[in-house]
Protein backbone atom coordinates (compact mmCIF):
# COMPACT_ATOMS: atom_id res chain seq x y z
CA UNK A 1 0.00 0.00 0.00
CA UNK A 2 0.96 3.98 -0.45
CA UNK A 3 3.25 4.87 2.40
CA UNK A 4 0.86 8.21 2.33
CA UNK A 5 -2.32 6.17 3.17
CA UNK A 6 -0.62 3.70 5.88
CA UNK A 7 0.22 6.83 7.37
CA UNK A 8 -3.18 8.36 7.35
CA UNK A 9 -5.09 5.12 8.09
CA UNK A 10 -2.91 4.75 11.49
CA UNK A 11 -3.84 8.14 12.91
CA UNK A 12 -1.17 10.72 11.17
CA UNK A 13 -4.19 12.76 9.43
CA UNK A 14 -5.34 13.49 5.88
CA UNK A 15 -2.84 13.03 3.46
CA UNK A 16 -2.25 16.25 2.72
CA UNK A 17 -1.34 16.46 6.52
CA UNK A 18 1.03 12.96 6.05
CA UNK A 19 2.37 14.70 2.97
CA UNK A 20 3.89 17.34 5.23
CA UNK A 21 5.17 14.37 7.60
CA UNK A 22 7.07 13.02 4.61
CA UNK A 23 8.38 16.20 3.48
CA UNK A 24 10.09 16.72 7.02
CA UNK A 25 12.60 13.34 6.43
CA UNK A 26 11.21 11.96 9.61
CA UNK A 27 9.31 9.21 7.89
CA UNK A 28 11.78 6.06 7.50
CA UNK A 29 10.99 2.09 5.75
CA UNK A 30 13.77 -0.39 6.88
CA UNK A 31 15.76 2.70 8.32
CA UNK A 32 15.80 4.38 4.53
CA UNK A 33 14.20 7.84 4.63
CA UNK A 34 11.10 7.80 2.40
CA UNK A 35 9.53 11.56 1.61
CA UNK A 36 7.60 10.29 -1.64
CA UNK A 37 4.14 10.23 -0.69
CA UNK A 38 3.62 7.51 -3.89
CA UNK A 39 6.15 4.99 -2.76
CA UNK A 40 4.71 1.68 -2.01
CA UNK A 41 5.67 -0.36 1.09
CA UNK A 42 4.41 -3.53 2.92
CA UNK A 43 3.49 -2.77 6.12
CA UNK A 44 3.61 -6.40 7.23
CA UNK A 45 7.30 -7.31 6.42
CA UNK A 46 8.96 -3.90 6.03
CA UNK A 47 9.36 -1.60 9.37
CA UNK A 48 8.33 1.74 9.10
CA UNK A 49 8.81 4.34 11.47
CA UNK A 50 7.77 7.86 12.15
CA UNK A 51 10.60 10.00 14.34
CA UNK A 52 11.72 6.79 15.61
CA UNK A 53 8.79 5.30 16.53
CA UNK A 54 7.27 1.69 14.93
CA UNK A 55 4.26 1.96 13.25
CA UNK A 56 2.23 -0.66 14.25
CA UNK A 57 -0.43 -1.44 11.02
CA UNK A 58 -3.65 -4.16 11.13
CA UNK A 59 -6.25 -4.16 8.80
CA UNK A 60 -8.90 -5.14 10.81
CA UNK A 61 -10.19 -4.48 14.48
CA UNK A 62 -11.94 -5.90 16.44
CA UNK A 63 -13.91 -4.04 19.46
CA UNK A 64 -16.77 -6.16 22.23
CA UNK A 65 -18.53 -3.09 23.38
CA UNK A 66 -20.84 -3.18 26.69
CA UNK A 67 -23.72 -1.18 24.66
CA UNK A 68 -25.11 1.80 26.91
CA UNK A 69 -29.17 2.54 26.48
CA UNK A 70 -29.54 5.88 24.32
CA UNK A 71 -26.74 5.09 21.93
CA UNK A 72 -28.03 3.92 18.19
CA UNK A 73 -26.34 0.54 16.46
CA UNK A 74 -25.50 3.26 13.45
CA UNK A 75 -22.29 4.54 12.46
CA UNK A 76 -23.91 7.89 12.03
CA UNK A 77 -27.10 10.05 12.53
CA UNK A 78 -27.78 13.48 12.26
CA UNK A 79 -29.84 13.65 15.56
CA UNK A 80 -28.97 11.29 17.92
CA UNK A 81 -25.41 9.78 19.03
CA UNK A 82 -24.09 6.46 17.58
CA UNK A 83 -22.04 3.71 19.38
CA UNK A 84 -19.40 5.05 17.26
CA UNK A 85 -19.41 7.82 19.11
CA UNK A 86 -18.28 6.20 21.73
CA UNK A 87 -14.84 5.11 20.22
CA UNK A 88 -11.13 6.60 20.79
CA UNK A 89 -10.41 8.38 17.86
CA UNK A 90 -7.81 5.77 17.74
CA UNK A 91 -9.92 3.09 16.99
CA UNK A 92 -12.51 4.97 15.38
CA UNK A 93 -9.75 5.46 12.49
CA UNK A 94 -10.45 2.13 10.95
CA UNK A 95 -13.82 3.15 10.29
CA UNK A 96 -15.25 -0.30 12.30
CA UNK A 97 -19.05 -0.40 12.32
CA UNK A 98 -21.49 -2.12 14.66
CA UNK A 99 -21.87 -5.96 13.93
CA UNK A 100 -26.13 -6.19 13.44
CA UNK A 101 -28.72 -3.85 15.66
CA UNK A 102 -29.49 -3.29 18.95
CA UNK A 103 -32.19 -1.58 19.98
CA UNK A 104 -31.42 2.37 21.20
CA UNK A 105 -32.89 1.16 24.71
CA UNK A 106 -30.97 -2.44 24.44
CA UNK A 107 -27.90 -2.41 26.48
CA UNK A 108 -24.78 -5.14 26.43
CA UNK A 109 -22.87 -7.21 23.70
CA UNK A 110 -21.71 -5.19 20.69
CA UNK A 111 -19.05 -6.62 18.06
CA UNK A 112 -17.55 -3.63 16.49
CA UNK A 113 -15.48 -4.38 13.61
CA UNK A 114 -14.66 -3.27 9.98
CA UNK A 115 -14.65 -7.26 8.74
CA UNK A 116 -17.55 -7.12 6.68
CA UNK A 117 -16.75 -10.89 6.10
CA UNK A 118 -17.17 -11.57 9.93
CA UNK A 119 -20.41 -9.58 10.49
CA UNK A 120 -21.65 -10.92 7.74
CA UNK A 121 -21.41 -14.36 8.98
CA UNK A 122 -22.67 -13.15 12.08
CA UNK A 123 -25.81 -11.87 11.07
CA UNK A 124 -26.98 -13.44 7.70
CA UNK A 125 -30.61 -15.26 8.20
CA UNK A 126 -28.98 -18.19 6.62
CA UNK A 127 -26.79 -19.08 9.77
CA UNK A 128 -28.76 -18.86 12.70
CA UNK A 129 -26.13 -17.72 15.29
CA UNK A 130 -27.59 -17.88 18.78
CA UNK A 131 -27.79 -14.91 20.36
CA UNK A 132 -28.77 -14.96 24.45
CA UNK A 133 -30.58 -12.32 26.28
CA UNK A 134 -30.86 -11.47 29.64
CA UNK A 135 -34.57 -9.55 30.04
CA UNK A 136 -37.15 -8.00 32.05
CA UNK A 137 -40.60 -8.70 32.12
CA UNK A 138 -44.03 -6.91 32.89
CA UNK A 139 -45.83 -10.33 33.67
CA UNK A 140 -45.52 -14.01 34.57
CA UNK A 141 -43.86 -15.90 32.25
CA UNK A 142 -44.23 -19.32 32.53
CA UNK A 143 -43.55 -22.92 31.35
CA UNK A 144 -46.33 -22.25 28.86
CA UNK A 145 -44.56 -19.88 27.02
CA UNK A 146 -41.57 -22.01 27.28
CA UNK A 147 -43.18 -24.26 25.07
CA UNK A 148 -44.39 -21.57 22.99
CA UNK A 149 -40.89 -20.44 22.07
CA UNK A 150 -40.15 -23.72 21.38
CA UNK A 151 -42.18 -24.27 19.08
CA UNK A 152 -42.05 -20.43 17.60
CA UNK A 153 -44.17 -17.80 18.21
CA UNK A 154 -46.95 -15.55 15.53
CA UNK A 155 -44.98 -12.04 15.34
CA UNK A 156 -47.59 -8.81 14.45
CA UNK A 157 -46.68 -9.01 10.97
CA UNK A 158 -47.59 -13.07 10.80
CA UNK A 159 -43.94 -13.73 10.92
CA UNK A 160 -43.78 -17.24 12.65
CA UNK A 161 -40.02 -17.30 14.22
CA UNK A 162 -37.66 -20.23 14.79
CA UNK A 163 -37.62 -22.24 18.24
CA UNK A 164 -36.51 -19.94 21.04
CA UNK A 165 -34.76 -21.40 24.22
CA UNK A 166 -36.86 -19.93 27.17
CA UNK A 167 -34.92 -19.88 30.94
CA UNK A 168 -37.33 -18.34 33.58
CA UNK A 169 -34.89 -17.22 36.35
CA UNK A 170 -37.70 -15.24 38.45
CA UNK A 171 -41.61 -15.54 37.53
CA UNK A 172 -44.08 -13.34 39.22
CA UNK A 173 -46.11 -10.07 38.07
CA UNK A 174 -42.44 -8.75 37.09
CA UNK A 175 -39.96 -11.62 35.65
CA UNK A 176 -36.83 -12.45 34.78
CA UNK A 177 -35.74 -14.28 32.09
CA UNK A 178 -32.78 -15.29 29.82
CA UNK A 179 -33.84 -15.88 26.00
CA UNK A 180 -31.61 -17.61 23.33
CA UNK A 181 -32.72 -16.87 19.70
CA UNK A 182 -30.88 -17.66 16.09
CA UNK A 183 -32.87 -14.54 14.33
CA UNK A 184 -32.17 -11.15 14.31
CA UNK A 185 -35.95 -10.00 13.30
CA UNK A 186 -36.43 -6.20 14.44
CA UNK A 187 -37.10 -5.80 17.46
CA UNK A 188 -37.38 -9.22 17.76
CA UNK A 189 -37.56 -10.49 21.41
CA UNK A 190 -39.82 -7.48 22.60
CA UNK A 191 -42.13 -8.41 19.89
CA UNK A 192 -41.92 -12.59 20.54
CA UNK A 193 -42.81 -11.47 24.57
CA UNK A 194 -45.79 -9.64 22.65
CA UNK A 195 -47.00 -12.40 21.03
CA UNK A 196 -47.66 -14.32 24.46
CA UNK A 197 -49.07 -10.91 25.78
CA UNK A 198 -46.52 -9.78 28.19
CA UNK A 199 -43.83 -6.74 27.55
CA UNK A 200 -40.16 -6.39 27.50
CA UNK A 201 -39.03 -3.68 30.13
CA UNK A 202 -35.19 -3.95 30.15
CA UNK A 203 -33.10 -5.89 27.26
CA UNK A 204 -29.83 -6.46 27.20
CA UNK A 205 -27.43 -9.14 25.16
CA UNK A 206 -25.05 -11.08 27.19
CA UNK A 207 -24.07 -13.90 23.91
CA UNK A 208 -23.24 -13.99 20.85
CA UNK A 209 -22.33 -17.07 18.89
CA UNK A 210 -19.88 -18.82 21.23
CA UNK A 211 -18.96 -15.23 23.00
CA UNK A 212 -20.00 -13.59 26.41
CA UNK A 213 -20.09 -10.31 27.38
CA UNK A 214 -17.11 -9.29 29.98
CA UNK A 215 -18.82 -8.33 32.70
CA UNK A 216 -16.25 -6.79 33.57
CA UNK A 217 -16.73 -4.07 31.26
CA UNK A 218 -18.73 -0.76 32.45
CA UNK A 219 -21.98 0.24 30.56
CA UNK A 220 -20.49 2.16 27.99
CA UNK A 221 -17.20 0.46 27.87
CA UNK A 222 -14.98 -1.17 24.83
CA UNK A 223 -11.92 -3.36 24.92
CA UNK A 224 -10.25 -5.46 21.76
CA UNK A 225 -10.80 -9.15 21.35
CA UNK A 226 -8.39 -11.56 22.30
CA UNK A 227 -6.99 -13.38 19.28
CA UNK A 228 -8.57 -16.09 20.70
CA UNK A 229 -12.13 -14.68 20.80
CA UNK A 230 -11.72 -13.31 16.97
CA UNK A 231 -11.11 -17.31 16.38
CA UNK A 232 -13.99 -18.39 18.33
CA UNK A 233 -16.21 -16.05 16.47
CA UNK A 234 -15.15 -16.67 12.96
CA UNK A 235 -15.79 -20.73 13.68
CA UNK A 236 -19.15 -19.92 15.07
CA UNK A 237 -21.76 -22.51 14.20
CA UNK A 238 -25.10 -21.53 13.69
CA UNK A 239 -27.64 -23.88 15.10
CA UNK A 240 -28.35 -26.33 12.39
CA UNK A 241 -26.08 -24.86 10.26
N1 LIG B 1 -34.59 -7.91 20.27
C1 LIG B 1 -35.14 -6.72 20.54
O1 LIG B 1 -36.35 -6.58 20.70
N2 LIG B 1 -34.32 -5.66 20.67
C2 LIG B 1 -32.97 -5.76 20.55
O2 LIG B 1 -32.27 -4.74 20.69
C3 LIG B 1 -32.42 -7.01 20.26
C4 LIG B 1 -33.25 -8.08 20.11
Amino acid sequence: MRIDKLLANVGFGSRKEVKKILKAGVVKVDDEVVSDPKTHVNPEEQEVTVHGERIVYKEFIYLMMNKPAGYLSATEDLSQETVIDLLEYEDAIYDPFPVGRLDKDTEGLLIITNDGQLAHQLTSPKKHVPKTYFAHILGEVTEDDVKAFKQGVVLDDGYVTKPGELSIVESGPQSIIYLTITEGKFHQVKRMFEAVGKKVTYLKRVKMGPLPLDEELEIGEYRELTDEEVDLLKNAKGVNA
